[in-house]
């Protein structure tokens, strides 16, 4: 359907969490008339669920150059150093800027910022909040500065297509919004500047810590838009997620890795601590490497998960320091302070997503990405634990700052731009079961050339009944809606994520392939960048 309303603003942001948000606040206060749209509610993304905290070398005797070396060997070869170094240098002031938005962080008995510590991490660096309730407490501070600086939110607006102007710049997004008075339906916020802040994508899998929002909205966007996209193959999988049932899917309760960080251990069923031997950090080696550690194990048992064994914490240590995964656990029947927490990895985070430069610019101009979607180059194959809430804020920032300085005139979409008509064949929501559980036997945590094999031919079976039953436009044809938007992004991102996993013939960081065991440095040291020609999604 072609828009129905249209408002015209400097900027639009995509996406509330702590990326878009900042960047939206930045940008307003540099005088740009800027627009926030976002799926749910302005709290409802990634950001909210955030625990362990937010990582910066803020420490007496921490350095930034000790938080690139750590995110270095976590990043499995694969890392933009310049980036990195960007990021950890930026990192200590975007912090307490962040702080000095309204953010408040728990302090030592001293005054100081509390710093506890996470897997990969040769120092305590991470700041926390609420014990572990970080991300809400950044979300809480920053969608007040929102509100008191009287930004126009549009929310319950599912991003569609970017459009652009007659030359291929970016001309804004066209939404799909529901229940918002006067912007209802189909329309579009022009703008000559977009930022894509929509969060990951780990409800490609069945049992994903995200929340249902994170569908890879922002990614499929740009690949539709014809934007690169970088290193999908790349999903870390934490490896502390509460085990609820082997049939449990949708939002699993996250136990921090800060658990560990504060002395907790992973154990068998017999109470063998199975990390010890296997990495210097023991339970606190980077991610990928206990993820795999828990994995192998449970294949060597016959086991269904491990445990986190946090019991001589003691109550109040619980109470204060983890209230919020205390009372996860204990509303599902298990009391930590008593007996040992039931664990398995599960997706948690795309370390891929929208290729941007240090200004966080795509390969569209006029179109940036910024958070979990974006592909900055600071993760590598692997995200350094807690790097994720400083990569939104410190490249929101940039992002900013670059827009107010180039200030680009606003622009007309083009007449014919194609995502005013009718853009791609949508699946039905139905599909949502089949992608995930599709994903989670083909392209999970463990990975093999026959295994993506079969999840491509899935896949792609999929995409042609969705392409055939477009063309008949008969009794099949799907009612556009926003779930039937978030299952087609689904599954544009799968087959582009399935596509990559197949081309990377090696293990590396968090992408484990079980023909191929070893990392490969002479095939492996390159990214996979896929750009789609626009008629070809
Ligand atoms: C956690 O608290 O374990 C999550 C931290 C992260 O994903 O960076």
């Amino acid at each position: 359907p072609a828009p129905g309303w249209a408002i015209d603003a400097d900027v639009v942001v995509v996406g509330s969490g702590v990326a878009g948000l900042t960047a939206a606040l930045r940008c307003a206060a540099a005088g740009l008339d800027t627009v926030v749209v976002t799926k749910a509610r302005l709290d409802d993304g990634s950001t909210r669920w955030a625990q362990g905290g937010i990582a910066a070398a803020l420490g007496e005797g921490d350095t930034p150059e000790q938080h690139l070396d750590d995110t270095l060997v976590a990043g499995a070869g694969l890392c933009d150093e310049e980036a990195v170094r960007t990021l950890v240098t930026e990192g200590p002031d975007a912090v307490r800027r962040l702080i000095d938005t309204g953010a408040h962080f728990d302090t030592t008995d001293g005054g100081d910022i509390a710093l506890t510590r996470e897997g990969g991490h040769h120092r305590r660096r991470i700041a926390h909040a609420g014990g572990d309730a970080t991300g809400a407490e950044i979300s809480r501070a920053l969608v007040d500065a929102v509100r008191e600086a009287a930004l126009h939110t549009i929310e319950n607006a599912l991003v569609l297509d970017l459009l652009t102007d007659a030359e291929g710049r970016t001309a804004g997004v066209s939404l799909h919004v529901m229940g918002e008075g006067q912007h209802d339906g189909v329309g579009a916020v022009r703008a000559p500047s977009v930022v894509l802040a929509t969060g990951g994508m780990g409800q490609v899998f069945s049992a994903t810590t995200n929340p249902s929002v994170s569908t890879g909205d922002g990614v499929a966007l740009a690949l539709r838009a014809g934007a690169e996209v970088s290193d999908l193959e790349f999903v870390q999988f934490h490896p502390t997620v509460l085990f609820l049932g082997a049939d449990s899917e949708g939002q699993q309760p996250l136990v921090s890795e800060a658990v560990r960080g504060e002395g907790a251990h992973l154990v068998d069923a017999d109470g063998v601590r199975f990390m010890l031997g296997q990495h210097e950090l023991a339970e606190l080696a980077p991610r990928d490497i206990v993820a795999k550690g828990i994995t192998r194990r449970m294949h060597e048992r016959g086991a269904e998960h491990m445990y986190l064994d946090a019991r001589h914490f003691g109550a109040a240590m619980w109470e204060q320091r983890f209230p919020t995964i205390l009372a996860a656990c204990r509303s599902h029947g298990i009391d930590p302070v008593t007996e040992p927490i039931p664990v398995a990895p599960a997706a948690h985070y795309a370390s891929g997503g929208v290729r941007t430069d240090l200004r966080g610019r795509t390969t569209v101009p006029g179109l940036y990405a910024c958070g979990e979607v974006a592909c900055t180059g600071v993760h590598g194959a692997n995200r350094l634990a807690s790097n994720s809430l400083l990569e939104g804020l410190v490249f929101a920032e940039r992002i900013a700052a670059d827009i107010a300085e180039v200030r680009p005139p606003r622009a007309e979409p083009a007449e014919a731009s194609r995502a005013a008509g009718d853009p791609v064949p949508l699946l039905a929501p139905e599909a949502r079961t089949t992608i995930q559980r599709t994903m989670t036997r083909g392209a999970g945590v463990l990975r093999s050339a026959g295994s993506l094999a079969a999840a491509d031919e899935e896949l792609e079976a999929l995409h042609r009944e969705a392409a055939a039953d477009a063309e008949t436009d008969g009794a099949k044809a799907v009612v556009p809606g926003v779930d039937a938007w978030e299952v087609t992004n689904l599954l544009l991102v799968s087959r582009v994520l399935v596509a990559a996993a197949r081309d990377r013939e090696e293990t590396r960081g968090c992408h484990w392939r079980e023909d191929r065991p070893d990392r490969d440095d002479a095939h492996g040291r390159r990214h996979l960048v896929v750009r789609i020609a626009p008629d070809r999604t």
